[in-house]
């Protein structure tokens, strides 16, 4: 029972946050126990409901109860202790030579090692994407279009694809038009065809550190430098030290992951998008946003982009359904503004276009609300995991994984465990 209430001066729902938060610090409600409903909690208590509701609302601030959809209130997994902040380059930023090793085929490999847990590269299980219903799609469009499903998807590619990407900008806080995209095979290319069309061989390009491991491949093949600016967990790439690393080196863009990034996952608060933007653009440096995981929230509302904050149009926005719904259909997409038709002719030299049934099939999941439905359900799942391994048990992970994952990105390793 929680302890009646005496007045005094402290807050009647400070009070009964603060019983709640004794029971279930003793362990009498203990994680994944549902905690009696609003209602239910007003009534024992004799208080009002906004008074009980306000109590519940402090206690999620506290981080230790949470609000679950249609379901009502639970405590909280206990967290194991954060893993502390990892030591990034060197408060200056200065131009970084790439490793000679390349882990990229390492990392691969360990995706189909079942030893190991394949935590270096971000692949999503196949067992949690929507394969069998796309492939339904699939069939029943290329049935439905008989010969003309074998066609070349001209650049810039499906129109039915770009109208329900374009649909979908309202959530990211932008208001693109179908013509405003470009599809590309999967990310890479959208990332790759922005950097060439914004820098030179030689030029410098700012990424966070760490970064994906698949950005420092690209950067070296195009032949291109990196200025590693450090990302922080809670807030994303340190805006003062890039403040310092544009002043000392004139780069020719930012490439950046502001929604979960890839390794870190933290998502930059709006706040700090709109000053980034408004840094990079006064100096007329273009901004690359890689938005690929930026569907993938736990709770609350999709993450706004940092095309969202861009009057100027220094923005090139890529992305790609790879890791919400199919990495092997690779489809893909940019919103490159000003550089669109240099990006649309480049990629008319380079691959032509993208295969023409996966941009068909993701945009009638798309149009037919599948996707909506998938990412529901999925949210759930990646939610739920990422509960699992915050569990003390993990504490004895293997390290190797951790270690590979590491090993990818442009951090000194200061802090990555031997091996
Ligand atoms: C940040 C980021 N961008 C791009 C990619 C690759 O995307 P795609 O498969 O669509 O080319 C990945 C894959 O892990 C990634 O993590």
């Amino acid at each position: 029972m929680v302890t009646p209430v005496q007045p005094n001066r402290e807050p009647v729902y400070q009070k009964l946050a603060n019983s709640l938060e004794g029971m279930i610090r003793e362990r009498s409600l203990r994680p994944g126990d549902r905690v009696p409903s609003v209602r239910q909690f007003s009534a024992q208590q004799r208080v009002s409901v906004p008074t009980a509701l306000q109590a519940y609302a402090t206690l999620e601030t506290r981080g230790l109860i949470e609000a679950r959809p249609k379901s009502g209130f639970y405590v909280r997994p206990k967290q194991a202790n954060a893993t502390p902040e990892p030591k990034g380059p060197a408060n200056t930023p200065k131009i970084t030579r790439f490793a000679k090793t390349d882990p990229f085929e390492t990392l691969l490999a360990d995706h189909s090692n079942s030893k190991l847990v394949p935590l270096g590269a971000a692949l999503p299980s196949g067992t949690l994407l929507p394969g069998i219903k796309l492939a339904r799609t699939m069939a029943a469009i290329s049935r439905k279009l008989g010969a003309d499903s074998i066609h070349y998807d001209i650049t810039p590619g499906s129109e039915a694809l770009r109208h329900e990407i374009a649909r979908r900008s309202l959530e990211w806080g932008c208001t693109l038009k179908a013509e405003d995209f470009i599809v590309t095979v999967g990310a890479t290319e959208a990332v790759s065809l922005a950097l060439q069309v914004t820098c030179e061989p030689g030029d410098t390009v700012v990424v966070e550190s760490p970064t994906y491991f698949g950005f420092a491949r690209m950067l070296r093949e195009l032949k291109l430098k990196a200025l590693p600016v450090p990302v922080d967990s809670a807030t994303g790439i340190d805006l003062d030290a890039l403040q310092k690393a544009l002043s000392r080196n004139q780069v020719s863009a930012c490439l950046l992951i502001p929604n979960f990034h890839n390794p870190v996952g933290c998502a930059m608060p709006d706040e700090r998008k709109k000053q980034l933007v408004q840094l990079l653009s006064t100096r007329g440096v273009p901004i690359i946003e890689d938005d690929i995981y930026g569907d993938m929230q736990h709770q609350g509302s999709r993450p706004r982009c940092l095309k969202a904050f861009d009057p100027h149009d220094s923005v090139i926005l890529c992305s790609s359904y790879s890791k919400t719904l199919a990495p092997g259909y690779r489809v893909g997409y940019i919103a490159a503004g000003r550089w669109h038709s240099q990006v649309a002719a480049l990629k008319r030299v380079t691959t032509l276009c993208g295969p023409t049934l996966p941009a068909l099939a993701v945009a009638e999941f798309l149009r037919n609300g599948g996707y909506d439905r998938y990412l529901r359900s999925v949210r759930q799942a990646y939610r739920h995991q990422v509960e699992q391994m915050g569990k003390p048990s993990w504490n004895a992970f293997p390290k190797e994984s951790a270690c590979r994952a590491r090993r990818a990105d442009f951090c000194s390793g200061a802090n990555c465990p031997p091996g």
